[in-house]
């Protein structure tokens, strides 16, 4: 029956398609349908295989059943009903012969299909396949459903999956997961589908059904669930934890979860767990952009693991590292109380580093509580930290070994103060800062020569004749892993009076196409960020020489461009033979 979207059009004659053979006709719209002779009766189907996009003429029709040539998923010719689970059903038209002309019903090709690409993004995440993820969420974003919506899908399943598969370490995910999606705001097209992808590879893995957690059956005040959470934080009990955080949220005290984690994830104790700063920082921005609603499970689950988690026997430096920080503890919260009494917005900032860097504990803590007496703001603290961190990563030697790990995690950290004075206040962001100073120790290993902050850099200027062809230098060092020239060469751009902000989003979109390990997203947020808080800072030039470095020195290329390539291509409806074409 032809309804008011669809139309009979004319495709070929009937002597172009003879008995037994297929033909592929191209449509305006940009998809081809096939057209199949079987025994006089012709049938006309989507030409694209729904499952990689093989063209399906060259297929065999056989009993009424279409076997596409590659994977040879099989289809019912008349209906379009696929016979493998795993691949969606091929769209199928009606078909008729009129003097010797073909004709075929075409519907309106709107998108009718947003609940099996959801189905088949939930299988993709299951699965961890990168394709079908790839496929998915470009099918879904192509055919109009709202970002967010794909997101939320993605947020759900890694709730999930933490609370079922992960300890505390699943933080990691949590940071590619919203590193990626953070990243990919600032690009269109496949450059932002690729960044969600990655995020969505992030979050990837088995999800099994777990006991639902109840909340503690009344009457339950929030003055004892915050000395329990507190209590069975520093015992390391976290599923005692996680239902105490469903308990506040259903007494409607959501609003103090987040600051009571952070505070006792800033605990001496945890001197060394850097990464729960880090985690519970990401865990937040999770909540404000999707909401306790849908962020709940993910947040209590791994909240508790990461406030929660084991600590062990602490070695002889962090145990006087812990002792130090908590006879700091008074002066501390006396110093942050008053600050407003007398804050400064500057310092001396070099010698803040030197002590920092001077692989002494006690002076490292000593000059931290100095800085906080005097009254210097926490935020002026944390670009501090920030750039000492990206300077050290822009000198750090990589001719053995680099130490990316560790260095990344203190830029991480670093930054994550951030976030950690937002939501739990300025004790805890100066408490922080003590975390940070024991992490710069405890990298003491690097052996990274200290450096005064506000010395000037070399002054050397790119010998090119423009901003574009700098650019072009740059992003061919990184993709020819010219790493020890790199950093010198984006110095140079740099000191060229070109924009940092153009090589950034340069440098990000070929980090993005060549990075499937993902370990890259967080920091390249970070530098996306910091580059904007750190303009005024004379060393802020070295977040953009220290993600050139880290990135060129960890570089992998490992073709994740043809899976998202392919997957755009498919969501225009190309089969795989007219990608290759293209
Ligand atoms: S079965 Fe057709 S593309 Fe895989």
């Amino acid at each position: 029956m032809t309804t008011p979207e669809s139309k009979w059009i004319k495709v070929a004659a009937v002597s172009e398609v003879p008995v037994g053979e297929a033909k592929a006709v191209r449509l305006e719209a940009g998809r081809s349908i096939a057209l199949f002779n079987v025994d006089g009766k012709i049938y006309a189907t989507d030409n694209q295989c729904p499952h990689m996009g093989y063209p399906l003429t060259r297929g065999v029709v056989r009993h009424g059943i279409l076997t596409c040539d590659w994977h040879e998923r099989s289809f019912d010719l008349e209906g379009g009903g696929c016979f493998n689970v795993e691949c969606d059903d091929l769209q199928t038209f009606p078909a008729e012969t009129r003097n010797g002309e073909i004709w075929v019903e075409i519907g309106d090709f709107a998108y009718k299909r947003k609940d099996e690409h959801l189905r088949l993004l939930w299988e993709g995440l299951l699965s961890a396949d990168r394709w079908t993820m790839s496929k998915a969420i470009a099918l879904l974003l192509k055919g109009g459903v709202p970002e967010a919506e794909v997101v939320e899908l993605i947020l759900r399943h890694i709730g999930r999956h933490i609370a079922s598969s992960h300890g505390s370490e699943g933080g990691h995910d949590v940071a590619r997961l919203i590193n990626g999606l953070k990243v990919g705001r600032r690009y269109k097209d496949a450059d932002r589908l690729i960044a969600i992808t990655t995020a969505a590879c992030s979050a990837a893995g088995g999800a099994a059904e777990r006991l639902e957690v109840v909340p503690l059956p009344h009457p339950v005040s929030w003055e004892n669930i915050e000395r329990w959470v507190r209590m069975f934080s520093h015992d390391a009990h976290a599923e005692r934890i996680e239902r105490c955080l469903f308990t506040a949220r259903q007494m409607g005290e959501a609003d103090k979860i987040l600051p009571l984690l952070f505070e006792c994830t800033a605990e001496p104790h945890f001197l060394g767990f850097a990464d729960n700063l880090i985690s519970l920082g990401y865990l937040s921005e999770t909540v404000d952009e999707f909401g306790w609603e849908k962020a709940s499970e993910l947040v209590f689950n791994l909240g508790a693991k990461l406030v929660g988690r084991g600590r062990g026997e602490p070695e002889r430096f962090r145990r006087d590292a812990v002792r130090i920080m908590r006879s700091m503890q008074p002066a501390i919260d006396d110093a942050i109380s008053n600050a407003s009494t007398r804050e400064v917005t500057d310092y001396d900032e070099d010698a803040f580093v030197n002590a920092l860097t001077s692989v002494d504990i006690q002076r490292a803590f000593d000059a931290v509580r100095n800085v906080l007496e005097t009254g210097v703001k926490i935020e002026r603290l944390i670009t501090t930290l920030v750039l000492l961190a990206a300077d050290r990563m822009a000198r750090t030697p990589v001719n053995v070994d680099a130490g990316w790990p560790c260095l990344t995690m203190e830029l991480h950290l670093a930054a994550s103060l951030r976030t950690a004075q937002r939501i739990g206040g300025d004790k805890v962001a100066a408490k922080g800062i003590f975390h940070a100073a024991w992490l710069l120790f405890a990298d003491r290993w690097l052996n990274i020569p200290s450096r005064p902050l506000t010395e000037p850099l070399s002054e050397t200027e790119l010998d090119i004749p423009d901003e574009d062809a700098g650019v072009r230098l740059i992003i061919n060092s990184i993709e020819t892993l010219k790493v020890q020239e790199i950093g010198g060469q984006v110095l140079a751009y740099l000191n060229a009076g070109y924009s940092g902000q153009r090589l950034l989003e340069e440098m990000g979109r070929a980090i993005l196409w060549n990075d499937t390990g993902s370990q890259i997203l967080p920091t390249l947020r970070t530098v996306f960020e910091e580059w904007e808080n750190c303009a005024e800072h004379p060393a802020h030039y070295q977040l953009l020489v220290c993600l050139a470095r880290y990135a060129t020195d960890i570089r992998t290329n490992k073709d994740s461009q043809s899976a998202t390539t392919t997957a755009m291509r498919f969501a225009e409806g190309k089969t795989t033979v007219e990608v290759f074409e293209d």
